[in-house]
C-alpha cells in the first residue's frame, strides 16, 4: 500500500464512478494526479442524487471501486466522495471583527470565518464548505489575502453550503458498507468545475455547466473565487423519459437511442434518415426519423440550458463571465451541444473534459462523464498538499469532519 495513494467517488444518479491514482510531483506548488485505475458501474438504489436503497448503492460503489482497484493493482480505504441534489442550499455570509493587534493574523481571519459561519441553520442541515470569496479591510473590498494587512476592521464574505445530513449520512454509510471510509464530502459541480476549468477562466470568469442524469449542475467562479453554486432539477435522463412518451418505447431503449443517435440541433439531421426501434408489438421493428429524435432531443436541451440562462440572469452573471460557459458532464457528449448552446448564452462556450494536471492512464478519463470522479480526486490532491494524508493511511478521521474549512480552496 502507498502513502500517496487518492481515489475519486461519483455516486451519480445514472452511473457511479471511481477513480484512484496518485499525487505526483510538488505537493504545494505544482501538484499533479497520476491516474492508475478507473472503475463504472451502474448506479442502483439512487433516485435523483438520494440514497434511496442502501444496498443497492453499496453494490455500485463496491463494482466500482473494486474495478478501479484492480486496474490500479493497488487497493485503498479511504476515498473523496461527491454529494449533489437539490437539498443542497447555499447563501453568501458575512462576518466582521476588531482586529486584535495591529496587523491581521490567522486568528483575526479565523475569527472572522467563525462569525460568518454562525448563522442559523435548520436541525436537518450540515455545513459542507464554507468558502471565503472576499475581505473587506477597514471597508476596503476586493481584498483576496488579508492577512498581514495593517487593520483594525476585518469582515470577509463567506460562501456556505449546506446539505440534509440525512443525505450525507447515507452516502457515508453505503460507502462504509462496502469497505471504505469516506475522507471528506465534496460538493459535485465543485469538484467538476475543479476538474474541467482552467485558471484562467476561473480569473475571467466562467460558469461551469455539468449536465448529468437528473440534474444540471452549475458552478460559477469570477475573479478566481466560486461565487454561485447550484443544482437545477433536470437533466439528461428527462430527454430520455421524453423518448419514452414521443416514441412509445421502454427507458433502455430511449436511452440508447438518445445515446447513439440523437443531436442538439433537429436543423442538421438529415431528414430522410432513419433508425430501427422496437414495438408497437413484441418482436416487432419500426423506423423513426433520426429528425424525430433530434427534435424532441433539441426541445428539452433548450429547456435546460434555457434555464441555466434564466439563473445566470437572475443573479446579473451573465456579463461577469467573460470566458463564457464550459459543459461537462455525461449529457455534453451530444453532438451539436456546443452550437445549441450558443444560441442560448451571449458568452464563448466549450465542453470541458478532464485533462490538465493528470498523467498516467489520463486517456481513460477524459471525457465529459468523468469530470466529477476526477475532480474529487484532484480535490485530494489539493487536501494532500495540505495534511499530507493520502486513501491508504489510517488517521483519527479528522478530514471528513464536517463544517471543514476550505480556506481559500476553490
Ligand atoms: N453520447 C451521449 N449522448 C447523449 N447523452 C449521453 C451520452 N452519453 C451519456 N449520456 C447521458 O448522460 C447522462 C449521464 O450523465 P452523467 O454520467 O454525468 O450523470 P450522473 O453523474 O450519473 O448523474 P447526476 O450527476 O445527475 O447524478 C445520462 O442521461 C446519459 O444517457
Ligand atoms: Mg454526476
Amino acid at each position: 500500500m502507498r502513502a500517496n495513494l487518492i481515489a475519486g467517488l461519483d455516486i451519480g444518479s445514472t452511473k457511479t464512478c471511481a477513480v484512484i491514482g496518485e499525487m505526483v510531483g510538488d505537493p504545494h506548488r505544482a501538484p499533479g494526479f497520476k491516474v492508475r485505475g478507473v472503475g463504472q458501474a451502474r448506479t442502483t438504489g439512487v433516485r435523483g442524487d438520494l440514497v434511496t436503497n442502501l444496498e443497492a448503492t453499496t453494490e455500485t460503489i463496491k463494482q466500482a471501486m473494486r474495478e478501479a482497484e484492480l486496474m490500479a493493482g493497488v487497493t485503498v480505504d479511504r476515498v473523496f466522495a461527491g454529494i449533489a441534489g437539490d437539498h443542497i442550499e447555499a447563501r453568501h455570509s458575512m462576518g466582521v471583527v476588531a482586529v486584535a493587534g495591529e496587523e491581521i493574523t490567522v486568528s483575526d481571519v479565523d475569527r472572522c470565518h467563525q462569525v460568518a459561519r454562525a448563522v442559523a441553520m435548520a436541525p436537518d442541515m450540515e455545513l459542507l464548505h464554507a468558502i471565503p470569496t472576499d475581505y473587506r479591510v477597514d471597508h476596503q473590498g476586493g481584498i483576496k489575502r488579508a492577512l498581514g494587512m495593517s487593520a483594525t476592521r476585518l469582515e470577509s464574505d463567506v460562501y456556505l453550503i449546506t446539505s440534509s445530513s440525512t443525505a450525507s449520512a447515507n452516502i457515508r454509510k453505503a460507502v462504509a458498507r462496502a469497505g471504505y471510509g469516506v475522507q471528506e464530502l465534496v460538493l459535485e459541480p465543485l469538484a467538476a468545475a475543479r476538474a474541467v476549468l482552467t485558471e484562467d477562466e476561473k480569473e475571467v470568469g466562467a460558469a461551469m455547466v455539468e449536465i448529468g442524469g437528473a440534474t444540471t449542475d452549475v458552478a460559477v467562479f469570477i475573479d478566481g473565487r466560486v461565487r454561485y453554486v447550484s443544482v437545477l432539477p433536470m437533466g439528461s435522463d428527462n430527454i430520455t423519459s421524453d423518448l419514452v412518451r414521443g416514441l412509445g418505447i421502454p427507458w433502455a431503449e430511449a436511452q440508447k437511442a438518445k445515446e447513439l443517435y440523437a443531436t442538439a440541433i433537429a436543423g442538421m439531421v438529415d431528414p430522410q434518415e432513419t433508425i430501427e426501434i422496437p414495438g408497437p408489438g413484441p418482436g416487432q421493428i419500426r423506423n423513426v426519423t433520426r429528425e424525430l429524435i433530434a427534435h424532441i432531443t433539441e426541445q428539452r436541451m433548450d429547456e435546460i440550458l434555457g434555464m441555466v440562462r434564466m439563473e445566470l440572469d437572475r443573479l446579473d452573471l451573465i456579463d461577469q463571465i467573460g470566458a463564457g460557459i464550459v459543459l461537462s458532464g455525461g449529457g455534453a457528449a451530444l453532438p451539436s451541444l456546443v452550437e445549441l448552446a450558443q444560441q442560448i448564452f451571449p458568452t464563448p462556450v466549450r465542453i470541458g473534459v478532464p485533462g490538465e494536471g493528470l498523467s498516467g492512464l489520463a486517456d481513460s478519463v477524459g471525457r465529459p462523464r468523468f469530470s466529477t470522479a476526477v475532480g474529487l480526486a484532484l480535490h485530494g490532491v489539493e487536501r494532500f498538499g495540505e495534511t499530507g494524508e493520502g486513501a491508504s493511511t489510517v488517521t483519527s478521521g479528522v478530514m471528513s469532519k464536517v463544517g471543514m474549512w476550505l480556506k481559500e480552496f476553490f
